[in-house]
């Protein structure tokens, strides 16, 4: 199974999210991440995602911001995504129905928010709302 978690310049937010599912999954379930822009396209994540990462026992140090392609939605089974702007750019991308069911918000009822121009406060915040979503989906596709 191929997960993809999708922000909007996968540097703060998804790329904490690749790394934090990832570290509850099996080694046969690849988990990626990619941004709705080309900003910051082969940068590494924030350096404050790099650093609440690490306090959480994370190194998401080697990971280059790439930008969402239309072929990710035939390639990945599952794409979640931190916010609505980030849900809708996504569908806007997809060409068929069956794409369209594998897009989803990563929290059930919530946006996990933009922290770029945050605080350390605000990516501790995101970690925990990440964390919390992918305790979550690792046991729901675990049952897949
Ligand atoms: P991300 O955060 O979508 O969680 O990676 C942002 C990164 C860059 C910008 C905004 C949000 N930006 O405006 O460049």
């Amino acid at each position: 199974m191929k997960i993809l978690m999708v922000c909007l310049g996968n540097i703060c937010r998804s790329p904490l999210a690749e790394g934090i599912l990832k570290a509850k999954l099996p080694k046969n379930f690849a988990v990626e991440s990619a941004g709705t822009i080309a900003m910051h396209q082969g940068n590494a994540p924030d350096s404050r995602s790099i650093k609440v990462a690490k306090k959480h026992g994370l190194d998401i140090s080697h990971q280059k911001s790439k930008h969402l392609k239309a072929e990710d939605l035939e390639n990945f089974d599952l794409i979640f995504c931190m916010d609505k702007h980030n849900l809708q750019d996504v569908k806007d991308l997809a060409s068929n129905e069956n794409q369209v069911k594998k897009i989803s918000l990563i929290l059930e009822n919530a946006e996990v928010p933009d922290p770029y121009y945050g605080t350390n406060e605000d990516f501790e915040n995101v970690f925990q709302l990440l964390d919390k979503a992918c305790e979550r989906i690792s046991r729901e596709v675990v049952k897949l």
